[in-house]
């Protein structure tokens, strides 16, 4: 994983609570491969040491307090040359005032204001203070300039409220910085994902389901999201988050997912059926709950309609990706769906190998084309295969540009 192997990422830590979470981006961003330098104001030196700072990124951190600190006024040029990409966080409510306004008073600020280098804010805030209109405008202003805002979550704030201010998790701060230097090998292309288990109900309280944990569809999305694909996500049950700045649809049956994958069908380039749709339905669901006054039970299941089967039968353009989850003959099985449902590649696994199929993080997968070929993957995590198929699908949409 090294996503980041040199890229020069220059980081700017404002004075907020959040401080401490910077500490974990960077160190995530080391491990995705970049040469990280900070920037700290004196406020931000007040909630963490520069030197934890300078550990973790192995090179000298400018504060301007420190006597001895590196050249003010000659340094910010190199810190601002330095920079592939710059990013604030935590960014304070001062920080964007200043940043929205040209104001160079300190060493950060005349950094951001010499760089040719793209801008990332991380804002962290009071919700009151975030959500003032001075904020807010001067988030818009720094937005119409082209820099890029990793919004702030909701939860709980150091002030002791709760509300939006947040700063946004290490995680999802670096996954922004990745998705900056991605190449958007699926630019205008509008990708359709499915993920996750349908359930399909008994009675108001009971429903048949599987143990589908939408990992898998959900990397996807977001690998095809990182690749600049506009992403529509239509999901069944899932036991993960859903990825953010998606089209997202969650539902529940597999007919409901037939309507809502249907009605977005024409307009997209590629589909990728990785839901595990149930193949039964309830015939009767009851009204009430079902009380356990017969020794026996019977259900009588339906058939539920094939969804990616019809999608292969209306295709005129679209790329279809299938998912095959057997237990054995993986890949006579697999070749025999691409045929029966007309795709055009498929990825199928075999379920009762340790390491892959559901719940887990990894993997296990071969990649069978309508052609024949078959690519075979070893253990993997799960967001590392789906990149591999978000490639491919970018290869056969031939935007792939090298
Ligand atoms: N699929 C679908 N609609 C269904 C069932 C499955 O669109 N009602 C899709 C899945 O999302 C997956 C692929 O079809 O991409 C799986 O094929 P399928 O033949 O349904 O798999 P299994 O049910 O595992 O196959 P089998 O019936 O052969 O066991």
């Amino acid at each position: 994983m090294n996503e980041l192997q040199g890229k020069n990422i220059l980081i700017g830590v404002t004075g907020g609570i959040a401080a401490y979470k910077v500490v974990e981006v960077v160190s995530r961003l080391k491990k995705l491969g970049a040469e990280v330098r900070v920037i700290m104001t004196r406020a931000a030196a007040e909630f963490v040491a520069p030197r934890t700072f300078q550990e973790i990124t192995k090179n000298p951190v400018a504060v301007e307090m420190f006597t001895g600190a590196i050249n003010f006024h000659v340094e910010h040029i190199a810190l601002a040359n330095f920079a592939d990409v710059v990013l604030i966080a935590p960014a304070t409510a001062n920080f964007l005032a200043k940043a929205a306004h040209g104001i160079a008073d300190d060493l950060l600020t005349t950094t951001v204001l010499a760089t040719p280098a793209p801008l990332l804010v991380a804002p962290s805030m009071n919700t009151l203070m975030l959500e003032h209109p001075a904020t807010q405008k001067n988030l818009e202003i720094l937005q119409s300039r082209g820099v890029k805002i990793i919004d702030a979550e909701i939860g709980l704030l150091a002030c002791g409220t709760s509300g939006k201010g947040r700063l946004a998790e290490p995680e999802n701060i670096c996954a922004e910085i990745v998705k900056f230097f991605a190449p958007k090998i699926l630019e205008g292309k509008k990708i359709l994902v499915t993920a996750g288990g349908t359930q399909e109900p008994i009675d108001p309280v009971r429903f048949i389901g599987n143990r589908s944990s939408g990992k898998m569809g959900y990397e996807i999305a977001k690998a095809a999201q990182v690749h600049g694909a506009e992403v529509i996500l239509i999901s069944g049950n899932a036991t993960v988050d859903a990825p953010k700045n998606l089209k997202f649809i969650k539902v529940e049956t597999a007919e409901q997912m037939r309507a809502e994958v249907l009605a977005e069908f024409d307009s997209v380039d590629a589909v990728i059926m990785s839901a595990a749709v149930s193949d039964y339905r309830v015939k009767n669901v009851a009204a009430q709950k079902i009380k356990k006054d017969n020794e026996t039970l019977t259900l009588e299941l339906v058939k539920n309609p094939d969804i990616l089967k019809e999608l292969g039968q209306r295709k005129k353009n679209q790329l279809l990706v299938g998912f095959a989850a057997e237990t054995q003959n993986v890949i006579e099985y697999a070749k025999n769906k691409i045929v029966e449902k007309n795709l055009d590649f498929i990825v199928a696994n075999d379920v009762s190998k340790e390491g892959a199929g559901f719940a887990v993080d990894t993997n296990i997968a071969s990649i069978i084309t309508r052609a024949g070929e078959i690519e075979n993957f070893t253990k993997m995590p799960k967001s590392e295969l789906a990149e591999e198929i978000v490639l491919r699908v970018a290869e056969r949409l031939s935007v792939c540009k090298k």
